[in-house]
């Protein structure tokens, strides 16, 4: 039996001193791409650490000492220390997790449905469970991205409920720390980007500060509650989301103009106030998509307009896989080809370089688009050889396959593709139309190669 003061109601010296003498016990709701890696920092800081998840099958890998995120440098290393260790376990058991712990650290997916709103619905669930299930005196910390007031209405709602068992304050306490690491490099991120602690008193906001401070190094922003937290995350990524439509529109009208993109951008980006974004098929990804729509359904509750910008920046954006079609149809149509019964490769499915991840990959889009139009469509991806992706096997290997390829697409700019070398392909390919919507073949050399070649926003040499 556990004799430790509630978390809830510890002093400063208290909460130092459960932490130092480790016996502060933590437990991370939804261990997937962000919440496993964070679960495994707090435990490689010497906390008893539980990783709860629905997936049973993710559960019992993890339990059989088997990492699944091979494409997290450090983790591994980190994965295995803390299992050895005895210092982190995960479980399907709900009740037993959190009941076993002081500080419930949630990282739950919050994708949107099919008509673009968010779907709140796996927080909302596990809010409903605590309800039920949670003795009190925890600490709850949301660090799935959400909209500015989620977490103090719908969130808290449901988890007091209306019979008021639990009471923020008295039973528990709520705080966010809203995460912003990067898929692929987030042992890295967790080392040098900040975190905003939003909580909804003082007292949560100090106990959070000092057990993230003792987890990871990097400093803690206190925001002075938790909707200002996830605002500034939302706005950071629709930022992002938004520079890159206007990036992409851009391109699209210098492609007609004689101009090339990347030409405006190398220039561009000698001057110190010019944040460099590039044109592509389209952004993807659980986190921009998602979180514009998020932006724009928060603002629906303060205006009776619509987030024009935003949702325009959404429109350019996923125009963008048409437009990658529409080049590859003018390129095959300059050698008397169509789209129709030829063949096409797609050199990667993944929504970001180096990753394996296909969440929101606007390259479903182009295939989906390629398949309609009568396309016979191949796909590689070094991350995921041999497996059903989008509805078609992809290659082991796509060499072999190069000289059956009326023309290939550069869908996600993985180190592998960026050896590719235009009289390779020329010599390979049955046709040789390559369609670069990374940009990361040089124009010139296409051209001398004798590839029949389009980049977004480049227009033809
Ligand atoms: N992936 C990113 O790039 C990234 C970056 C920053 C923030 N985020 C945010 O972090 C949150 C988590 O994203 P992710 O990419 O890690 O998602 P993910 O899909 O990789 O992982 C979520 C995990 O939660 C589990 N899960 C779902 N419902 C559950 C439930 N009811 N009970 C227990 N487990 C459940 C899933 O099985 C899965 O393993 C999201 O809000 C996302 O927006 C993601």
């Amino acid at each position: 039996m556990r004799i430790m003061k509630r978390i809830t109601d510890m002093n400063d010296s208290e909460i130092v001193e459960s932490i130092q003498s480790r016996r502060l016990t933590i437990c991370v709701i939804g261990i997937g791409r962000i919440g496993l890696p964070t679960a495994l920092s707090f435990a490689n800081s010497g906390l008893s650490t539980v990783g709860i998840d629905i997936n049973e099958k993710l559960v019992n890998s993890i339990n059989s000492g088997n990492f699944p995120l091979k494409d997290e440098p450090g983790y591994d290393v980190i994965f295995d220390k803390v299992i050895n260790e005895k210092k982190f376990r995960a479980t399907s058991n709900f009740s037993e997790g959190v009941n076993s712990s002081d500080v419930i650290v949630l990282s739950l997916p919050t994708p949107m449905n099919e008509k673009n709103i968010p779907d709140y619905s796996a927080l909302l669930s596990v809010a409903q469970k605590l309800h039920d299930e949670m003795f009190d005196g925890k600490l709850i910390i949301i660090e799935s991205t959400v909209e500015p007031n989620f977490v103090e209405k719908n969130f808290l709602e449901i988890l007091e409920g209306n019979d008021k068992k639990l009471k923020l304050g008295n039973h528990f306490g709520l705080g966010v720390c809203p995460e912003t690491a990067n898929p692929g490099q987030i042992l890295n991120d967790f080392e040098i980007l900040p975190r905003l602690v939003g909580a909804m008193d003082n007292h949560t906001q100090n106990l959070i500060t000092k057990i993230y401070k003792h987890v990871f190094t990097v400093d803690l922003i206190p925001m002075p509650n938790c909707k200002t937290a996830n605002a500034v995350k939302l706005t950071t990524n629709v930022f992002r989301d938004l520079n890159i439509a206007f990036i992409n529109e851009l391109a699209l009208i210098f492609e007609k103009s004689g101009i090339d993109i990347m030409t405006v951008l190398e220039a561009a980006k000698t001057k110190y106030n010019f944040q460099v974004h590039y044109p592509s098929v389209g952004v993807g990804g659980p986190c921009l998509p998602v979180n514009s729509y998020q932006m724009i359904n928060f603002a629906k509750n303060f205006t009776s307009k619509t987030f024009g910008l935003v949702e325009n920046g959404r429109k350019i954006n996923e125009k963008m896989p048409f437009h990658t079609v529409n080049l590859l149809e003018d390129a095959l149509n300059e050698i008397n080809l169509s789209l129709s019964g030829s063949t096409i490769l797609v050199l990667g499915v993944s929504y970001k370089p180096d990753v394996k991840d296909i969440q929101l990959s606007p390259v479903e889009k182009v295939i989906e688009i390629l398949k309609s139009n009568g396309v016979n469509v191949l796909i590689y991806d070094p991350y995921f050889k041999n497996s059903e992706i989008f509805g078609i096997k992809s290659l082991e290997d796509f060499v072999s396959h190069l000289k059956n390829c009326d023309g290939l697409i550069i869908a996600t700019a993985h180190k592998d593709f960026h050896n590719l070398e235009s009289k390779f392909l020329k010599s390979k390919m049955k046709n040789p139309v390559v369609i670069d919507s990374k940009n990361i073949i040089d124009q010139h050399l296409a051209k001398n190669a004798g590839l029949i070649y389009r980049g977004i926003g480049r227009g033809k040499l």
